[in-house]
């Protein structure tokens, strides 16, 4: 197969399956110039984008920002980005949902669906938006006790939208997702042991079909009302019980692995 592509295309192939961040081949020159600015604007965020997922997975200043990522001209690389905190920024924390969700769009289109997502568009400042939770660019995940917290700064006793249920059905909501995948998690290092590749591939089919209520339950939750959380866990976490008995029962009947 190699032999017969062209040694250039041969190359640009492989090229690409190592290019830096996997998929994205193309290079953001943002960073290097805002790093290599050491008295630049902002080095803490410079510092969070380096440690989060969005660095790692090589999504660029740009996908934000906007501008040009292939110049290292400053003037042509700002030309086209908004600069200032002003409506049209697409960084100010009411068009959050829009940037993000380009990207992300099951968290995206249940918190369309929000209270949360109402107050924000109308310009209610103690709407929460994306950054709240997961910060401008870390993408935090936040621990159920930190969830907990989190509505509770908005929520909890004699705030101004007291409610404190909503803080405690969050972190058993969130405490549960965590326990489903970290099950989830396991079943899958046993299925990838297995030797047989038709009872490995039929393991590995049950195990997605879990995997998919679980992530659906995590989209479900920026929506704030729980119903369809409880309901998509529910079925992960069934699915999640029979794929453990499942193997439990392969290691009953063939100890000899
Ligand atoms: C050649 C160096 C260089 C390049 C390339 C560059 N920047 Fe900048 N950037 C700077 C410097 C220096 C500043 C601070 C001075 C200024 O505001 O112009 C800055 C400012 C900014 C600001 C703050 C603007 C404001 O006023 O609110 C943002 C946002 C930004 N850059 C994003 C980006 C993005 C996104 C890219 C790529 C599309 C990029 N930069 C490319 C050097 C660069
Ligand atoms: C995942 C989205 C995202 C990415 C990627 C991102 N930023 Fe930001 N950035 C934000 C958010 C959100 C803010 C906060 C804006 C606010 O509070 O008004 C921000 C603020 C800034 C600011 C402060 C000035 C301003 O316009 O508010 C600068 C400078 C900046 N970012 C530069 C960068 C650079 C350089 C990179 C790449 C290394 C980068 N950003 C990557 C989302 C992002
Ligand atoms: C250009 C596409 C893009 C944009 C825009 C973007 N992200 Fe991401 N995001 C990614 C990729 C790629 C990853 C890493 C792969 C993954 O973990 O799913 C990621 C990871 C995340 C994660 C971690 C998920 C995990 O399971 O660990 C969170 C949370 C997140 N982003 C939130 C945001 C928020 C909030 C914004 C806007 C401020 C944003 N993202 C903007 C592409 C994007
Ligand atoms: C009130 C807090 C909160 C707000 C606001 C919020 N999220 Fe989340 N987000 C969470 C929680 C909790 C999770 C589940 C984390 C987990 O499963 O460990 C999550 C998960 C995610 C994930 C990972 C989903 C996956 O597939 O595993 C992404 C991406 C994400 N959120 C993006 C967004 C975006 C985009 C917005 C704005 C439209 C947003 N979030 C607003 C709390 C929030
Ligand atoms: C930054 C502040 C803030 C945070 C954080 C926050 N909320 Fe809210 N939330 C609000 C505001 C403001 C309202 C509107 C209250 C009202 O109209 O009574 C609201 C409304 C709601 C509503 C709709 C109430 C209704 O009667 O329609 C629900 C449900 C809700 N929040 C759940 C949550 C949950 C669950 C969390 C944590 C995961 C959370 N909120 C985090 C500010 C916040």
């Amino acid at each position: 197969m190699a032999a017969r592509l062209s040694p250039l295309l041969f190359i640009a192939a492989l090229a690409l399956l190592f290019a830096p961040g996997g998929a994205s081949a193309q290079q953001s020159l943002c960073a290097d110039c805002h790093f290599a600015n050491a008295g630049g604007p902002n080095p803490l965020h410079l510092h969070e984008w380096d440690l989060s997922a969005h660095g790692r997975a090589g999504v660029g200043c740009e996908a934000c920002h906007g501008g040009n990522p292939k110049t290292v001209e400053s003037f042509l690389a700002h030309q086209t980005i908004v600069r200032g905190h002003g409506l049209e920024n697409p960084v100010n924390r009411r068009n959050l949902p829009a940037t993000c969700g380009r990207c992300h769009s099951g968290p995206y289109s249940e918190f369309q669906g929000s209270k949360h997502y109402l107050l924000l568009r109308n310009g209610d400042p103690a709407a929460p938006s994306c950054s709240t939770c997961h910060g401008d660019v870390a993408a935090y995940l936040l621990s159920p006790k930190g969830l907990e917290s989190e509505c509770n700064g908005c929520h909890g006793r004699g705030k101004k939208q007291e409610r404190a249920e909503y803080a405690a059905d969050a972190r058993f909501l969130l405490q549960s997702t965590r326990d489903t995948r970290r099950l989830l998690n396991s079943a899958r290092s046993l299925i990838t042991r297995v030797t047989d590749a038709k009872l490995r591939a039929s393991l590995q089919y049950d195990y997605e079909q879990a995997m998919v209520p679980l992530q659906e339950a995590a989209h479900a939750g920026h929506s704030f009302v729980f119903d369809k959380v409880e309901e998509r866990l529910g079925v992960a976490m069934r699915r999640a019980e029979a794929l453990t008995d499942r193997l439990a029962n392969l290691g009953a009947r063939a100890p000899d692995r």
